[in-house]
């Protein structure tokens, strides 16, 4: 591989090591209602200025570019927690129109999608998911400083009578707080035809206090779903997704088929190697990666006056930049300034 080869003129967001990026997450805010340990501190982060936060226009305006000239063919919304954009609705409904029409879906934690599917769903939504990491009461308390577990529940069954499916649920394990639950989590789902997934915790919350060694692994979560399940090799191809998935002896997922259960191995089993995507952050900065240290400001260029194709080289430029892996084991990885939730997940 000859890294130092200029980049072709393609208009895709390809990169050196032979990769296209076609799925965009975007951020539509670093804030939250809730408050997970993994995540941030009790007290929240210093949020960004909303004078840095892109406006309506300008999100659908780069999401646009992305679609129509780097051919992003996903489009996915994330936090924070994106329900809590007032415009989220208005950028879903154009998003969806445009040419050739993206796949949409959402990542958010559940609280007030109860009130907001129905109307996400007709907006031009497709799918969400939702992150749940224990059914108890008081360890959701616990976990996310907040007591608003039936919240979330509610919102589960509000997507799935709003046709928002499959559903799915993002779950990740802490040891000693709720490393006991993955089987109760998966008959959870399989009861209600939600999908689940389990994620390894990643170096990326605001407080630096991830430590590899007492991660809850991904064999160690199949270890446990495989003593209360039976999981079987899944024969559809995983493609650039990140989730590993097994199919549930003896289960039906809701709509027929076999039943499937996830597990995304961030950090034991890298799958940078079939990275198809690009991130937009709420303050209009591209990233290649979530692990990333460089930024490209396209806020700065769209403000500046730039046009839609020297928005999109600047894009182009910032994913043909994007490095191999996330390098986590490397004794030289520097967790990224920026948390997880002012990223995007
Ligand atoms: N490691 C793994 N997953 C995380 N999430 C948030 N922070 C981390 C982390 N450090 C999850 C959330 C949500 C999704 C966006 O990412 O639980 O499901
Ligand atoms: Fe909010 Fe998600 Fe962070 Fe929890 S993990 S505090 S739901 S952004």
């Amino acid at each position: 591989m000859d890294v130092d080869a200029p980049r072709p003129a393609e208009p895709g967001l390809i990169d050196r090591f032979g990769r296209q990026a076609i799925d965009l997450r975007v951020s539509l805010t670093d804030r939250c209602n809730l408050r997970c340990t993994y995540c941030m501190p009790a007290e929240g982060l210093p949020w960004l200025p909303n004078s840095d936060v892109l406006t309506d226009d300008e999100v659908i305006r780069l999401v646009r570019i992305a679609v129509e000239r780097l051919g992003v063919r996903e489009v996915r919304f994330t936090g924070g927690e994106p329900l809590i954009r007032p415009g989220l609705t208005k950028i879903v409904t154009e998003v969806a129109l445009l040419e050739p029409r993206p796949t949409t879906s959402l990542t958010t934690n559940g609280i007030g999608l109860e009130k907001t599917a129905a109307a996400l769903r007709d907006a031009g939504l497709d799918r969400v998911n939702v992150s749940l990491d224990t059914l108890d009461e008081d360890r959701f308390a616990t976990l996310t400083r907040r007591r608003r577990l039936p919240d979330v529940l509610a919102g589960l069954r509000a997507a799935a009578d709003a046709g928002l499916t499959p559903v799915k649920i993002n779950t990740v394990l802490m040891r000693g707080v709720n490393d006991d639950e993955a089987p109760a989590l998966l008959a959870f789902a399989l009861e209600h035809g939600y999908q689940l997934r389990f994620i390894e915790q990643m170096p990326l919350d605001a407080q630096h206090g991830w430590d590899r060694a007492t991660m809850v692994t991904a064999e160690e979560i199949l270890r446990d779903l495989q003593a209360a399940f039976t999981l079987l090799p899944d024969p559809v191809a995983r493609g650039g997704a990140p989730a590993e998935t097994w199919l549930v002896d003896g289960h039906t997922a809701v709509g027929g088929g076999p039943a499937r259960v996830g597990v995304i191995g961030t950090v034991t089993r890298p799958f940078c190697g079939d990275c198809d995507r690009t991130r937009l952050t709420a303050d209009g900065q591209v990233r290649a990666c979530l692990f990333a240290t460089e930024e490209s400001d396209l806020r700065a260029a769209l403000r500046g006056g730039a046009d839609d194709e020297e928005l999109a080289r600047r894009w182009r430029v910032a994913m043909w930049g994007k490095r191999a892996g996330h390098g986590i084991d490397d004794p030289s990885f520097l967790q990224p300034v920026r948390p997880m939730s002012a990223i995007g997940g």
